[in-house]
């Protein structure tokens, strides 16, 4: 039995056309690029940013968003090159198996888990305070216990400090998105580009509306001076803020798996993941720019919702019940988006005899693989209602940039092994631009700390074991291999 044995890049195009397997190919550029942005603007830019420029760059924030952008273009390019050579479902994991091979794909396809399934249970946290605060403003309130996981601490109506019990409206929201994604992608798109067109609206006010309130004073120091810990202010406190707010950058790669709900999956997939990162890059440096500008980075210290604080200084009540209705439904997009994604991925693996059949089975009438929904349904929302938001937010962090280092080695290693194959999306300056992406990756890694790695090994040992157990022994590819 060949852990190693590598899909050949035509059988996998094959396969993926027609069938029982076959998706709905209803997605084109312009719903990739809402797709990409669906996933992407979100609890990252409207909750991270503030806490970002309070605790580590102070303005300079802005320059973590830069650096951070570079780090995912280079991994956007790979991701691009490699999505229109195998423009089929399955994202980084399809990627790795035809190059470096089942093992690491299986690898790939685990650690995926943690940036789609645990990034949606983070936003849907993050969704539930802002909901909660919305509600609030309405004269709603939601008991406080019934808002919160375990592990939180909160003040309870009676004054005294207490624990969360579970977080049901992160929960219901896991729910809900789900079961319209079992319902299929056309109308799931056509939803997220609604939300979209909303988001940007929100985002582009903000702009333009907080721009006119921006006090020049708030710039000095532009790079607060380090306090003498690696990390708080000066250049590192701009690295630590780089690989925190890059969360809010985890989501354009989600474009590549849709690849075979896509039209022209060739010309389409790098223009909905560079055109989607393109396009918040430059509104992240004027937001997070704005922001800065409006309210001193003192007073954003611990403040979970900044936007909110800052578009207070404004005299448009309206604006203030707009800004927070477009991060609601911002969020929602996320999840859904992310869920999706997920739900792709275990439908390849499964498609492949590494994971049981019943997450690729598609259902007769929504053609989804409704099952795979189903169980991220589950599990998505068990983290959302129990788990505390910090810890599953690096955990994202960590996954993603492993996904990024493998899929950069992946371009690298199929530029020498398969150099025919027709590339309609080339990444440019090639190997500088692939070793770039996977150094850039790597030190953002390294920011994390021993915790999350430790998290990190014990999710691959859990693979691991399932791997060996379970999967090797039912690899579609190892018997066809073994047959013929
Ligand atoms: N990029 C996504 C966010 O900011 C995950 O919420």
């Amino acid at each position: 039995m060949n852990i190693f044995a590598k899909k050949s890049i035509k059988h996998l195009i094959e396969t993926s056309e027609g069938g029982e397997y076959q998706l709905k190919r209803s997605l084109g550029a312009l719903n990739l690029v809402s797709l990409g942005i669906g996933a992407i603007i979100g609890a990252g830019l409207f909750s991270l940013t503030g806490i970002a420029a309070a605790e580590n760059a102070g303005p300079a924030v802005v320059l973590s968003f830069v650096v951070a952008a570079i780090g995912c273009t280079f991994a956007g390019m790979c991701y691009s090159e490699l999505a229109s050579m195998i423009p089929v479902a399955g994202s980084a994991y399809t990627y790795a198996y035809a190059t470096m091979g089942e093992f690491i794909a299986w690898i790939i396809g685990w650690d995926l888990v943690l940036e789609y399934a645990v990034a949606s249970a983070v936003v849907a946290v993050s969704w539930s305070r802002y909901v909660g605060s919305f509600l609030q403003d309405m004269g709603i309130v939601i008991p406080v216990r019934l808002a919160a996981c375990p592990f939180d601490v909160i003040t309870l109506p009676d004054g005294t400090q207490g624990h969360g019990l579970v977080n049901i409206p992160a929960m219901v929201i896991i729910v809900l998105i789900s079961l319209l994604l079992m319902l299929g992608i056309k109308e799931s798109a056509s939803v997220n580009d609604v939300i979209v067109i909303v988001k940007l609206a929100v985002v582009l006010t903000f702009i333009v509306v907080g721009f006119h309130y921006i006090k020049a004073q708030n710039y000095v120091p532009f790079i607060p001076p380090n306090t003498g810990t690696f990390g708080e202010f000066g250049f590192s406190g701009i690295m630590r803020a780089a690989g925190i707010i890059f969360f809010a950058y985890i989501g354009f790669d989600t474009v590549s798996t849709a690849a075979q709900e896509a039209h022209h999956p060739q010309r389409d997939i790098p223009r909905g993941i560079i055109g989607s990162l393109v396009l918040c890059t430059v509104l992240y440096i004027l937001f997070s720019f704005v922001l800065t500008g409006m309210l001193n980075y003192k007073l954003m210290k611990g403040d979970a919702a900044p936007v909110a604080t800052a578009i207070n200084l404004t005299p448009y009540p309206w604006l203030h019940i707009l800004i927070k209705l477009g991060i609601i439904g911002g969020f929602t997009s996320v999840i859904l988006v992310m869920l999706l994604g997920q739900s792709r991925i275990f439908y390849a693996m499964s498609r492949d005899g590494l994971l049981p059949k019943l997450f690729s089975d598609i259902h007769p009438k929504w053609r989804t693989p409704w099952r795979s929904n189903l169980l991220f349904m589950g599990f998505v929302s068990f983290f959302a209602g129990i788990f505390p938001i910090s810890k599953l937010g690096h955990m994202t962090s960590i996954g993603t940039l492993l996904a990024f280092i493998i899929v950069c080695a992946g371009v690298m290693v199929l530029r020498y092994t398969q150099p025919k194959v027709i590339r309609a999306y080339r990444c440019p300056c090639f190997p500088l631009f692939p070793f770039l992406g996977i150094l850039v990756c790597l030190a953002m890694m390294t920011s994390l700390d021993h915790d999350t790695w430790w998290r990190l090994l014990i999710w691959l040992v859990i693979g691991l074991i399932i791997y060996f157990t379970y999967s090797r022994f039912n690899s579609r590819l190892n018997k066809e291999l073994k047959g013929g």
